[in-house]
């Protein structure tokens, strides 16, 4: 699996933005936006008009400009990564192990206008309004019936349901803490506006496959390389399906390095 920093697609999506009169301006800040020269040298992948980090995001959030809002779930430091508290018999592994440190969630928090935080019971976040409650019933007595998400936004507290076993079935599931793709669309629900959304904990990539699904602009940053490669193919698959039921964009010659020589 390969995937090009610049393509043709590309290309013909930056061309329908200038021949519907996008300013040069704003075609010039949209691809900053995708992979800022800071950011080059981690290693990253543009799939449609999401760009993924195989980093840690200690490392790349600095290199990035502010985003609209972060849609994350973050490591809540309950173990669910290890064997012995899980029927999924996946690699055991040890990222949590520990709750992701307040420097992460001070700094996505910094680089970003919103934020839906899943686990937020477990990180120094202040006191909202505006929670939401994924109802996870019915379930077996031994695993939670619900999980909580802070959310920035001046709102009143929401709550979606849905069984995970029939929303992420086992046979599909490619990571031990996989949030269904309908949790994250109706998360992005509440955040109209988001042009771009950043999730510097994506895992298997589900809020960028919802992302993919709503036409929103997605930054992913993932530090276990096997995940990484598992968001690309899913984030990828994403985009052909949406594709299939559109129009085939007509093939464009590759315009931009002029586009942005014009504007120089
Ligand atoms: C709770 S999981 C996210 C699962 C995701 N919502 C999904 O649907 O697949 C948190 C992820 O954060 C990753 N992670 C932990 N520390 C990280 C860091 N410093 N930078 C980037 N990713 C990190 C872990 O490898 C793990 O895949």
């Amino acid at each position: 699996m390969g995937y090009e920093t610049w393509t043709e697609e590309r290309a013909a999506h930056f061309e329908r933005m200038a021949q519907a009169g996008t300013g040069y301006q704003e075609i010039a800040a949209e691809l900053r936006i995708i992979v800022p020269a800071e950011a080059r040298h981690f290693r990253h992948q543009v799939i449609g008009d999401a760009v993924l980090f195989n980093a840690d995001c200690l490392s790349v959030l600095p290199t990035l400009g502010k985003v609209d809002a972060v849609v994350t779930d973050p490591p809540y430091g309950i173990g669910a990564a290890r064997n012995a508290h899980s029927n999924l018999r996946m690699a055991d592994k040890a990222w949590d192990d520990a709750p992701v440190s307040q420097a992460a969630i001070d700094l996505m928090v910094a680089k970003s206008g919103q934020q839906i935080v899943w686990g937020g019971n477990y990180f120094g976040l202040p006191p909202t309004r505006g929670f939401l409650v994924w109802d996870k019933t019915p379930m077996p007595p031994s695993y939670a019936f619900g999980e909580f998400a802070w959310t920035s936004i001046n709102m009143n507290a929401a709550k979606w349901s849905g069984k995970v076993g029939d929303l992420v079935p086992v046979a599909d599931r490619a990571h031990p803490t996989q949030k269904p793709v309908p949790l994250m669309e109706w998360c992005l629900g509440f955040l109209p506006d988001a042009r771009t959304i950043l999730d510097p904990f994506m895992g298997s990539g589900t809020t960028g496959v919802a992302c993919a699904k709503l036409g929103r602009k997605f930054i992913g940053i993932e530090i276990d390389p096997g995940y990484f490669d598992i968001a690309c193919r899913r984030i990828d698959d994403a985009y052909r399906q949406r594709d299939m039921f559109r129009d085939e964009p007509k093939p464009v010659k590759p315009t931009q390095p002029s586009l942005l020589g014009d504007a120089a």
